[in-house]
């Protein structure tokens, strides 16, 4: 069954450590159901690893509704949480909840994930008392890189300790859901989930936290990009599918494929080829 913020809340009084993949696809987001994750997020991280940007800031409004639609698709019974892009929840209180409306209504998502502090937490408020599901995201903010001047650990001085705690404060009493930490110090990411009541979900925030998110394609070794030091990676199917390619252009070459099993015959009953 759909696990709903009132479970995840639940498994932190717990102690059940939440599960979080973030997942672009159908296919990725069926095979993430089908291993039983708790929740799924369709991060704005699609930007680098599906569609080659180098950051997440050129990701629409429209890419993140495509991409929301594909994964509930392939998830029905997940918990799914969105991404909103770079600049859809600053422009006006008006704007953000537009923006939220339509990831919510056109895509399906159960929740909508705001970067960042400030004001964000006002227009989060909003949200939640229009009936949509926040949750934060503080720490490393991968969309503001281009004022912050590269993706570095945050929480690494006292101070920016004290602004990272209190501000996770402000993201509970917004009424934020959950809060994803990403990349800071370990003892930083434990202050904070003894704190706050909303189940923490690190990235880099070391074994404290109430949950952990790994990308899809880090888990399974199928990006090529960087590699950031908090990144398990269980698998690399990079490799077997460079292979199988270059398999099939050989035979495809050397008229290996297809073979005779392959073919049609004119008695061939040809309608509903794809699960028809
Ligand atoms: O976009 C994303 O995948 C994320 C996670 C890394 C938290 O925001
Ligand atoms: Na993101």
């Amino acid at each position: 069954m759909k696990k709903t913020t009132v479970d995840f809340k639940q498994m932190k009084e717990n102690h059940k450590p939440i599960v979080m993949v973030t997942a672009y696809d159908a296919p990725a987001a069926s095979l993430s159901e089908a291993a039983g994750v708790d929740t799924i997020l369709v991060g704005d991280s699609l930007g680098m690893v599906v569609l080659g940007y180098d950051s997440t800031v050129p990701v629409s409004m429209e890419d993140m509704i495509h991409h929301t639609k594909a994964v509930k698709r392939g998830a029905r019974s997940t918990f799914i949480v969105t991404d909103m892009p770079f600049m859809s929840y600053h422009v006006s209180k008006m704007d953000t909840m537009i923006n939220a409306r339509r990831i919510i209504q056109e895509s399906g998502a159960d929740a909508v994930k705001l970067e960042g502090n400030g004001e964000v937490f006002d227009y989060t408020a909003a949200l939640v008392k229009a009936g949509v599901p926040v949750v934060s995201h503080l720490g490393l903010t991968p969309q503001t890189v281009g004022v912050s001047g590269g993706y570095k650990v945050k929480g690494k001085t006292a101070e920016e300790q004290k602004q990272l705690v209190e501000d996770a404060g402000r993201a509970e009493k917004a009424g934020a859901c959950m809060l994803v930490l990403e990349c800071v110090p370990e003892e930083a990411a434990k202050r904070i989930q003894e704190t706050v009541t909303i189940p923490v979900i690190g990235i880099g925030a070391g074994r404290f936290t109430d949950g952990q998110v790994l990308v899809y394609h880090d888990i399974v070794g199928y990006y090529g990009g960087h590699k950031p030091k908090f990144v398990k990676q269980y698998t690399d199917i990079q490799a077997p599918v460079q292979k199988a390619i270059e398999e099939y252009a050989n035979e495809v070459r050397s008229h290996k494929f297809p073979q005779e099993g392959h073919v049609f015959s004119p008695l061939e009953k040809t309608e509903g080829l794809y699960g028809g």
